[in-house]
């Protein structure tokens, strides 16, 4: 059978969930999207994830990945810029793995969105500093260095105007402000003039459910790097975060090999 793993995209208004085919960076299945409950606190939206898990018949040892729109260590939630407050300091990998009784790792959304991106869409073959934006409610960052994630960048925060740059330039704002597409174009440029300044990357990837409407809006950005829709849109962080679980999964099951082969060692030697 091909491989597969399980990827869940937890957003602001809904949890979406399908297997993934990890030779092909497809959809193994329709995806279910269930609504983020409100509020979203870590017992809440661990139910939800529960839930969206039961109503896919998978082997019990699919790894998940889960993408969450926070700074990501070892598992473990740092930061809720649009999310419940009371998930920092949650272990999600812990919380989501008792709950859904599958190995869970969890990873930051725009992260993930950047691997699927560098593994199946528009930075396949890319090498050097290539970025990934996702504009959103938030804006969220991935960066990579000749094909390697350097986890966490979360440049949606980098000050702009003496503020968040997200609040000044996320597509949420762009509707709420009402604004047109040059105008809103206008902050784009600046925003990316900036991490062109600090990053000079080579690439520049677009990403989020406005990337769908690019054409309205790249071809308005004058840029050094290469600018480019990202592929996957929608699933991008689904893929993403498959992609990432069964590399995890498969680096556990190494270490533990090989820390089974020392101890044999051992015992021989000391037997
Ligand atoms: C969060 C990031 C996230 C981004 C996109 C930001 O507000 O801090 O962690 O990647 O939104 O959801």
């Amino acid at each position: 059978m091909s491989k597969r793993a399980f990827g869940i995209d937890i957003g602001g208004s809904g949890i979406k969930g399908a297997p993934v085919h990890l030779g092909k960076g497809e959809l193994a299945a329709d995806r279910l999207r269930i609504p983020t409950p409100q509020p979203s606190t870590p017992d809440a939206v661990a139910d939800a994830v529960a839930e969206l898990v039961d109503s896919f018949d998978i082997a019990e040892d699919m790894p998940i990945g889960v993408t969450f729109p926070a700074v990501i260590k070892d598992g473990v939630a740092h930061s809720a810029a649009n999310v419940d407050k009371s998930w920092i300091g949650t272990d999600v990998d812990a919380l989501l793995t008792e709950r859904t009784g599958h190995d869970v790792f969890v990873v930051n959304d725009a992260d993930a969105a950047g691997i699927a991106e560098m593994e199946f869409g528009a930075g396949r073959g890319s090498s050097g500093v290539v970025q990934v934006f996702t504009l959103g409610t938030g804006v969220g960052s991935a960066t990579f260095t000749d094909g390697r994630l350097v986890p966490n960048t979360e440049l949606g925060h980098l000050l702009l105007h003496s503020g968040d740059a997200e609040k000044y330039m996320a597509s949420s704002i762009k509707e709420r402000e009402d604004l047109d597409w040059e105008t809103w174009a206008d902050r784009l440029q600046e925003y990316f003039e900036h991490i062109e300044f600090l990053f000079s990357p080579t690439r520049i990837i677009i990403g989020g459910g406005v990337s769908k409407k690019h054409k309205k809006f790249l071809p308005l950005l004058d840029l050094q790097a290469e600018l480019l829709p990202a592929e996957l849109r929608n699933e991008a962080g689904i893929i993403g975060a498959a992609v990432l679980a069964h590399r995890e999964e498969k680096a556990l099951r190494k270490a533990a090999k090989k820390d089974g082969k020392k101890k044999d060692k051992k015992d021989k030697h000391e037997g």
